[in-house]
């Protein structure tokens, strides 16, 4: 019988996370602080972030022990299962081998509980109250409502309003498991009144989304802010995602020659691709393959430079592609894609050459999207539809070329609350949107008078 999935114990789980931060041949450049264009130092980051993840957060460790009681709640639905696409490759008809990690069995339905998980644990053992964060498509912050509860700590959600209106049924989850949520800009915080001010209709964004979060859990005692991509502890807790695919794929003696996912903030991207990042930095021949929206094109287009992670410049300045903190992209429907920056350390490794970038058109995305739940069934989130594209340009290369590859990516989320989305693709009611040259000024602008970050 021929294999579909390759599936881990519960105690094959790994213990620990992988920390790419020990292995990198160059080191990043600090996150600075925007008033004194210093270096930003742990006190910067404590009225933000719990200290116990600021430690993370700096730590060059290469291996870092998952605690018990968050390894307890990832067994609910981890060791994910690997998949081998064998009906989509029938359909692509090109000399490929197409495997896929199934991020979409967690409750939330993402790869986002990964982080969400460690994150409340680490603000609960450190003493938070009350955690506040902001969302895009809905599935971070379904994914910290769920993990805010699990660890019983109240939990706000700023969710970008385009998705918002979009995804009704994201807000009754983050209700359902106990949180708020609020469509953003609201006129709850300085930074979503003010931007109210200019633009009533505003779509909102993740920039502004952050902005009222990081100002709703300074506002208030006991609290702090999560976010749920960017960072470098995110990176590291998303890590048990290419550990358990290396793992997988050992067990049935494969290795990937492509390893591909969509990037938003870079999370689910450097989940699946660090473990195989560091094997490429130790000389295997592993093409490394980040995704993203042609309208939102942060590391196919957007320069290097020291930037905001939010409008209302909260956030140190921190080191990355950017299209500029105030960048609004256009209403599509992959709403987790819609930042303007991208990782440091995703940007740091782009930078080095480990990996390459490639943007895609939402109508492309979609049709890939609706090709793949046709022959495998299960319907992807429309990020992941970024991921599913590169796989087709991938298998159609080989074919081209007449080479046998071997292609592992990540499969971010499903689209089960994204079938608004899905109606308006079917109906031909979506569009393509382009990132203008009039953007692009736009984002120089915005960077202009930050301190200039050398790649
Ligand atoms: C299903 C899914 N995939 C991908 C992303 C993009 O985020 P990141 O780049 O942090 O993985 C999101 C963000 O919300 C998402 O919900």
């Amino acid at each position: 019988m021929r294999r579909t999935k390759v599936v881990l114990e519960d105690y094959e789980i790994p213990k620990q996370w992988y920390n790419i931060q020990a292995d990198l041949p160059k080191p990043m450049l600090p996150p600075l602080h925007p008033g004194t264009g210093m270096p930003v130092g742990p006190e910067d980051l404590a009225p933000i972030f719990p200290m116990n993840l600021i430690e993370q957060e700096v730590s060059t460790e290469r291996w870092i022990d998952i605690p018990e009681p968050v390894l307890e709640k990832l067994l609910l639905w981890r060791p994910s299962p690997l998949y081998r696409a064998h009906n989509f490759e029938k359909l692509l008809d090109a000399p490929v081998k197409i495997y896929f990690k199934n991020e979409g069995v967690s409750p939330p339905g993402s790869h986002k509980p990964n982080t969400a998980v460690p994150q409340a644990y680490y603000n609960k053992i450190f003493g938070t109250k009350r955690i506040s964060t902001e969302t895009g498509a809905g599935q971070w912050g379904s994914a910290l409502s769920m993990a805010c509860k699990m660890f019983d700590l109240e939990c706000r959600v700023f969710m970008v309003k385009v998705s918002y209106q979009q995804k009704p049924y994201r807000r009754l989850m983050m209700n359902t498991w106990g949180a708020q949520c609020f469509a953003s800009p609201t006129d709850l915080t300085e930074s979503g009144r003010a931007v109210l001010a200019e633009h009533p209709d505003s779509p909102g964004s993740l920039g502004i989304a952050i902005s009222e979060a990081v100002e709703d859990a300074l506002m208030h005692e006991n609290s702090r802010y999560a976010l749920g991509s960017v960072l470098n502890h995110v990176m590291l807790h998303q890590s048990i995602i290419g550990l358990e695919a290396q793992k997988q794929l050992e067990k049935i003696g494969d290795y990937p020659d492509v390893v591909i996912g969509c990037a938003g903030g870079g999370s689910n991207f450097a989940g699946l691709s660090f473990p195989f990042v560091r094997d490429a930095i130790y000389g295997k021949n592993v093409k490394i393959l980040a995704t993203e929206p042609a309208l939102c094109p942060t590391l196919t287009r957007g320069p290097f430079a020291y930037d905001f992670g939010d409008l209302a410049k909260k956030t140190p300045l921190l080191p990355m592609h950017t299209l500029g903190h105030d960048f609004v992209p256009a209403p599509v429907h992959a709403g987790g894609l819609r930042y303007h920056g991208m990782a440091p350390l995703v940007s740091h490794l782009v930078n080095l050459g480990f990996i390459e970038a490639r943007a895609y058109e939402q109508i492309s995305t979609f049709e890939a999207g609706v090709n793949w739940a046709r022959t495998e069934g299960f319907i992807p989130a429309p990020e992941t539809t970024h991921a599913i594209a590169a796989v087709v340009d991938e298998a159609m290369r080989a074919k081209a070329e007449g080479k046998e590859k071997t292609i592992l990516f990540n499969w971010s989320g499903h689209g089960l609350v994204d079938l608004a989305a899905y109606d308006a693709y079917l109906t031909g009611k979506i569009q393509d949107y382009q990132f203008s040259d009039a953007d692009m000024e736009k984002a120089l602008r915005a960077i202009a008078t930050h301190p200039k970050a050398e790649k």
